[in-house]
């Protein structure tokens, strides 16, 4: 077998790591990106540590990306002549800084490189990633999700400029997310782990890594879901959604993640809601195919076969307080064009099972 991984130069896990971040910044300035609640704790924390350096906040990102928010972003780092971009947040904050970071000193705007599909090789600043959230994965990946306002298009700008010189994973960062983000973004880094086990690129590697990853994640929102808010459950959170972004940079995703994103582009459907509503649906589909990975995947879950799976997916997701369909965002059949015309993304090309027009069309029939 061989086989190539690829992630984060240097990669911290635990509690209280992120105290390491002062000690690997090179010199200069440093523009972080955060989320409106981690900007307290940086305030309060990170400054004090950072004394001696000139550090400009930038918060202001909602759930998703949108290219004029980041363009503002990349200008004010610009402007500052940073040398450090910091994305201390969720998901969004960290694909913005990862796209400020990859266009820093190349002239170009988001929305130009976004438009262009231009792929981002080379980066000269340096590039940390904190989560605040187990979600996305973003702090893994070598892509930022980003969203177009004017057309609702939302898709990824990649690049191996995108990994980051150090991510910080820190589950003492997810204490204190409201329960609605704790569900959200784990059903989304639940799904990654589900998407990239069933995966059309999946190998031994990635397999061991999110199967062990979707087994943390499935545990630990079991427990929240019951109250258990304990050190050990964000530590799970956290570690389940490193392993399963670990394994899904080389086997890419599926159909949830590729029917997810135009919905969530046009309706504004958060992403993990999207991947909870898209999830057993889309694992119903791919069961003709994918059935022996389900089951492997079962079996570690302590379930006897896929159908019972499917079946647990949906309890957990009303445990979690998840919505079933789209009818709250008034999806729509006319809409399904659109939603049709904009998910051949690479999740569509890796999920084991291909999926005709009308067959995405039926699929949403379900849940509209
Ligand atoms: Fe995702």
């Amino acid at each position: 077998m061989i086989f190539e991984m690829q992630g984060p130069e240097k990669l911290f896990f635990g509690k209280n790591v992120r105290h390491q971040l002062p000690h690997l910044l090179p010199d200069g300035n440093v523009f972080i990106i955060c989320g409106h609640h981690s900007k307290k704790l940086l305030e309060e924390e990170l400054l004090p540590e950072l004394a001696g350096k000139k550090v400009e906040i930038f918060t202001g990102f909602p759930a998703e990306a949108p290219l004029d928010i980041t363009d503002k972003a990349l200008s004010a780092a610009r402007a500052m002549n940073a040398r450090s971009i910091i994305g201390w947040g969720g998901g969004s904050c960290i694909d913005a800084a990862k796209t400020v970071a990859s266009l820093l000193d190349s002239g170009i705007s988001a929305t130009e490189a976004f438009r262009t599909d231009l792929s981002l090789g080379q980066r000269s600043c340096f590039f940390a990633a904190l989560p605040t959230t187990a979600g996305t994965a973003a702090e893994m990946t070598p892509n930022a999700v980003l969203c177009d306002p004017e057309t609702g298009i939302k898709k990824s700008l990649r690049g191996t400029a995108m990994f980051a010189d150090a991510a910080l994973i820190d589950p003492e960062l997810l204490n204190g997310a409201p329960d609605e983000v704790i569900f959200s973004s784990g059903f989304d880094a639940l799904t990654q782990g589900i998407e990239s086990t069933i995966s059309a690129k999946a190998d031994a590697m990635t397999m061991m890594l999110s199967i062990e990853g979707t087994f943390l994640t499935w545990q630990a929102l079991q427990l929240y879901s019951d109250n258990c808010k304990s050190d050990k459950v964000y530590e799970d959170l956290a570690r389940g959604c490193m392993l399963s972004g670990a394994a899904f940079v080389r086997s890419g995703l599926g159909a949830a993640h590729g029917i997810g994103h135009p919905i969530s582009g046009l309706k504004g459907v958060p992403h993990g809601v999207c991947c909870a509503i898209l999830l057993a649906e889309v694992l119903k589909w791919n069961l003709p195919v994918a059935r022996p990975r389900m089951e492997q995947l079962s079996l570690r879950l302590g379930m006897n076969s896929s159908e019972e799976f499917i079946e647990a997916v949906m309890e957990l997701r009303r445990k979690c307080h998840l919505p079933e369909n789209f009818k709250e965002w008034g999806l729509a059949p006319q809409d399904f064009p659109f939603v049709v015309k904009n998910c051949r993304s690479g999740s569509m090309k890796s999920n084991p099972r291909p999926f005709s027009d009308e067959e995405v069309a039926s699929l949403l029939e379900k849940l509209i």
